[in-house]
């Protein structure tokens, strides 16, 4: 049995099968729509979400099975209950947990006791599903992944970020990394770094929030002021693609013009988050 925690713990060839599988299904969804019929996938929500909750939900249903939405807030995880017991109740009665916490010990720990493939919807320092379907994107408007260049700009001490760093350099994909000095990755990898906005380069930019789901509020105005030179504009796009995983704060790190230019590829990244799910649903219950 394997759990989707972090990239990390994937190799290139099982990064491409996600991909390539993703692009089956996307080809021939009648093939794959009673594969995990009678399975359950149990959904686990400490944090906000609408593409996550919405692909999984619509993948499994796709493919025969069944989603059970859980709003964490209730429950007592974490004070009257403990992950450990969570985790072996819960994983009796499904078949594979996906889950959106706050700490990445925390779906360690979950998967540390369950029976059960847990994946990973989000922690505060992963978000594997989305590097995921991301690079099917890149690989869908490319047509390769091998030599693609990206730079990633922005709050770069941060969940979207660590998972392609440990994704993009095994599928070949150069990574250039612009911040601010004050939010660098905390993670070593294969990835060229600058705090310089005018280094951006490569076929592609790529950006997240400045305000992820566990940075408190009282925090916002001041990363405003540390990222504002960050922002994704017009001028720095230039003539490559641009990317973003969403929720996006329009006019913060980009602007109107690069989100709906003819450029960006949020709207086809929203959406391979679908087929991307039911790759990982099949391989991790060995459909
Ligand atoms: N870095 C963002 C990703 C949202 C999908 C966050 O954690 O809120």
């Amino acid at each position: 049995m394997k759990h989707l925690l972090s990239l990390k713990d994937y190799s290139k060839e099982e990064i491409l099968d996600f991909i390539s599988l993703a692009e089956k299904v996307k080809k021939k969804p009648r093939r794959y729509s009673k594969k995990l019929k009678g399975k359950t996938l149990l959904m686990l929500f400490a944090k906000p979400s609408l593409r996550t909750h919405l692909s999984f939900d619509i993948a499994m249903y796709q493919l025969g099975g069944h989603a059970i939405f859980y709003d964490l807030s209730h429950s007592v995880l974490g004070e009257k209950e403990s992950i450990k017991d969570f985790s072996k109740v819960t994983s009796r009665y499904v078949n594979v947990i996906m889950a959106r916490l706050y700490g990445h010990e925390q779906i360690e720990e979950l998967a540390k006791y369950s029976s059960v493939p847990i994946i990973n919807g989000l922690t505060n320092f992963e978000h594997p599903a989305q590097v995921l379907g991301d690079l099917l994107t890149i690989k869908e408007i490319f047509g390769k992944l091998e030599g693609i260049k990206l730079t990633y700009m922005g709050d770069a001490d941060n969940n979207v970020t660590n998972s392609l760093i440990y994704a993009c350099p095994k599928v070949g994909i150069k990574l250039n990394i612009i911040c601010p000095r004050q939010l660098k990755p905390k993670i070593p990898g294969k990835y060229s770094l600058s705090f310089n906005p005018k280094d951006a380069k490569g076929q592609i930019i790529y950006t997240d929030t400045w305000y992820s789901y566990h940075v408190e509020k009282s925090q916002y105005a001041k990363r405003k002021k540390l990222l504002r030179k960050f922002q994704v504009n017009k001028k720095l796009l230039g003539n490559a693609k641009f990317m973003h995983c969403l929720p996006a704060t329009r006019g913060d790190e980009v602007t109107d013009e690069v989100m709906d230019s003819k450029q960006s590829l949020v709207y086809d990244q929203a959406y391979n988050r679908l087929p991307i799910q039911q790759a990982i649903l099949l391989k991790l219950l060995k459909y």
